[in-house]
């Protein structure tokens, strides 16, 4: 608050000096409050609560060495600027002046024009540092309201999460029974198998969601058994014959006997992921392949399609979660959440595995490693 109706007070048992420092002050629209002993400065400070105070060292009975550090413990007075004035021009009375909690020191005589200059830098920089409270203050107070939407928003997600995944479930296997059901007309099964399509879709979606977060918390770890690939694969088929045919694609699985040690529900929605993803790139008449070769003691699948690719620009991106890129129009597109290959890349890695992109011409070839 340096506008002229700052008020500053002049502790200095001197009255010479008290006028002179009031006239200074005074004329420079300051409105100014006089003590002639510290005890009389103290009471003062308290009852006007000035913005600066002007402190003689040396006075009679409480001198201004006490004065300085009393005013510090009042509450409020800690952030108030005290600037000394003294005779005494060596470096000990300065260092106890900083000691005392001083913020400046001016040696008598005081020129009119150095007060003026040192009360105004006083008043600025305590205007300043009670700004940067305020800042700190604010950006504090924000940081904590982040925090608290972001643990709320965590929560929330999980409940949602959790609560769909059984839901879902039970859906899923009410459509089975349902296909079972060797009375059911045809027309009836088809639609059946539709809803069994588009179930697994959002239980995928869920599933992707769940791990994401799992991994997030650092508690996504595989459960590794011994996997049969071509019977994992097998259900693989199952899955998706449907869809590949109503589409006009063809899905072939080259999957020779094979084993890996590895977390089969995992891989097996990896696996679902990347043929999903193929599935939707995918232009009529083209087919899906997904095969498998162990090497060098690693087994390596690949899910290729003859759709646009993914340019080489962009096969780490696709990785990272809601990432989805621009195909052409023709590609239909069905209410994904770019979550699915960071899905992949979390549970491949959870398995000390790797994967990557690389050119089908035309086309995209999805490759993972799992160590054997
Ligand atoms: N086989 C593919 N051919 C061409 N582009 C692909 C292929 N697979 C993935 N992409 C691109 O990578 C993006 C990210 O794929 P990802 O599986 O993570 O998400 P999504 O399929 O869009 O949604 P979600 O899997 O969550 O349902 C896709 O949106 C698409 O642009
Ligand atoms: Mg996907």
């Amino acid at each position: 608050m340096d506008s002229p109706q700052a008020k500053i007070l002049v502790v200095d048992d001197n009255a010479e000096n008290r006028a002179l420092a009031r006239a200074t002050l005074e004329d420079e629209g300051y409105s100014v409050l006089l003590a002639a002993t510290g005890e009389s400065g103290i009471r003062l400070f308290e009852e006007q609560r000035p913005d600066c105070l002007l402190l003689d060292v040396r006075m009679p009975g409480t001198d201004g060495f006490a004065v300085c550090a009393r005013v510090r413990a009042l509450p409020g007075g800690e952030h108030t600027p005290v600037v000394f004035l003294t005779a005494l021009r060596d470096v000990e009375t300065f260092d106890r002046a900083l000691k005392a909690g001083g913020d400046d020191f001016l040696t008598k005589p005081v020129r009119p024009a150095e007060l003026v200059i040192r009360v105004r830098a006083a008043l600025k920089l305590r205007r300043m540092s009670a700004e940067l409270a305020e800042h700190y203050a604010l950006v504090r107070q924000q940081r904590d309201d982040l925090m608290r939407l972001t643990l709320q928003k965590e929560r929330l997600t999980s409940f949602v999460v959790h609560d769909l995944k059984s839901p879902v479930n039970t859906l899923d296997l009410y459509a089975q029974l349902l296909l079972e059901d060797r009375t059911l007309p045809e027309r009836a099964r088809t639609s059946v198998r539709h809803i069994r399509d588009e179930v697994r879709s959002l239980l995928r979606l869920v599933l992707n969601l769940l791990d994401i977060s799992k991994s997030e918390e650092g508690q996504l770890t595989p459960a590794r058994a011994d996997v049969d690939l071509a019977a994992l694969v097998e259900e693989i088929r199952e899955a998706f014959v449907m869809r590949a045919k109503s589409a006009g694609l063809g899905l072939r699985l080259e999957v020779g006997a094979g084993r890996v040690m590895a977390d089969e529900d995992l891989l097996r929605r990896v696996l679902e992921n990347l043929v999903d993803n193929a599935l939707r790139h995918s232009p009529e008449g083209s087919a899906i392949i997904l095969c498998s070769v162990q090497r060098e003691g690693a087994v390596e699948i690949r899910v290729a399609d003859g759709g646009p690719g993914i340019e080489p620009d962009a096969r780490e991106r696709v990785f990272e979660r809601f990432v989805q890129l621009e195909h052409e129009p023709t590609v239909k597109r069905r209410g994904g959440r770019g979550l699915g290959l960071a899905f992949c890349k979390l549970a491949v890695e959870a398995h000390g595995g790797r994967i990557w992109i690389e050119d089908g011409r035309p086309g995209a070839v999805f490759c993972l490693r799992l160590p054997a």
